[in-house]
């Protein structure tokens, strides 16, 4: 197992947002999270990148315990989140940006190439390169994230929302960079979204949190078929 989170509990003061999550990720997979808002996604996200102390339960990364890491060491292990509402810097240029985060990276020798790749993953972000990053439209703001992420060398990308926002032709050209992105490095992707639909068509797997609790797990193809998702989710 890659991931592994075992009866997960997070909490804001008095309110429980994760209440004993457990969940898994192989290498390679994709993973959806499915759920509507408030229901404990962004903090399941930001309990395994480190960014929310659980308060009980396990977060394993190949067999270890990390729960106890900082947000930095994690990142270090290979897990790169890309936040919900994107947080770049937007005092920064787009090259700038992707410089930042390569910034944990022993091997600074290969970030060029690192760099050339993410321009011909990205174009756009080619022909914004020394354009600040608060300037770029908010489908460029995702795409500099998601390179961002990547300058990390993940090997488990975590996305937020990626489409949060965005017009559906920007959303579809993000989906289909990462289905580029997980065919070309076998990057393994844990993807939460609101969009069942696309996430369910990019996805392996996935689960539905409701409430900080998983109600139901699936393959992404059983998960369409689903009466209730379909009800819930997609609208049918
Ligand atoms: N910083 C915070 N302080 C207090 N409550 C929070 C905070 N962030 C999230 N919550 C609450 O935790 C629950 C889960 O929120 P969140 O993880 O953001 O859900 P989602 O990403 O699925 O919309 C919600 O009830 C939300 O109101
Ligand atoms: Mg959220």
């Amino acid at each position: 197992m890659m991931l592994d989170l075992r009866n997960l509990v997070s909490a804001y003061g008095n309110i429980l947002a994760l209440q004993g999550v457990s969940l898994h990720v192989k290498p390679s997979e994709i993973v959806t999270i499915l759920g509507s808002n408030g229901a404990g996604k962004t903090t399941l996200l930001m309990a395994i990148a480190g960014l929310v102390p659980p308060h009980q339960g396990e977060v394993l990364w190949e067999g270890r315990p990390i729960q106890q890491l900082t947000p930095d060491q994690i990142k270090a292990l290979g897990i790169g989140l890309v936040p919900e509402g994107r947080r770049i810097f937007p005092e920064f240029t787009v090259l700038e940006n992707l410089r930042m985060g390569a910034y944990l990276r022993r091997d600074q020798e290969h970030i060029r190439e690192d760099l050339e790749r993410m321009m011909e993953l990205f174009p756009i972000l080619h022909q914004r390169q020394s354009q600040l990053g608060g300037t770029l439209s908010g489908g460029e703001q995702q795409m500099l994230a998601i390179a961002r992420a990547l300058m990390g060398h993940p090997r488990l990308l975590l996305l937020d929302e990626p489409s949060l926002g965005l017009a559906p032709m920007i959303v579809q050209q993000i989906f289909e960079i990462l289905r580029q992105i997980h065919q070309q490095q076998q990057t393994t992707i844990l993807l939460v979204e609101q969009n069942a639909h696309l996430a369910l068509q990019l996805a392996d797997r996935g689960y539905l949190l409701e409430n900080g609790k998983i109600q139901l797990t699936d393959t992404a193809a059983n998960l369409l078929d689903n009466e209730a998702v379909q009800r819930v989710y997609l609208g049918g």
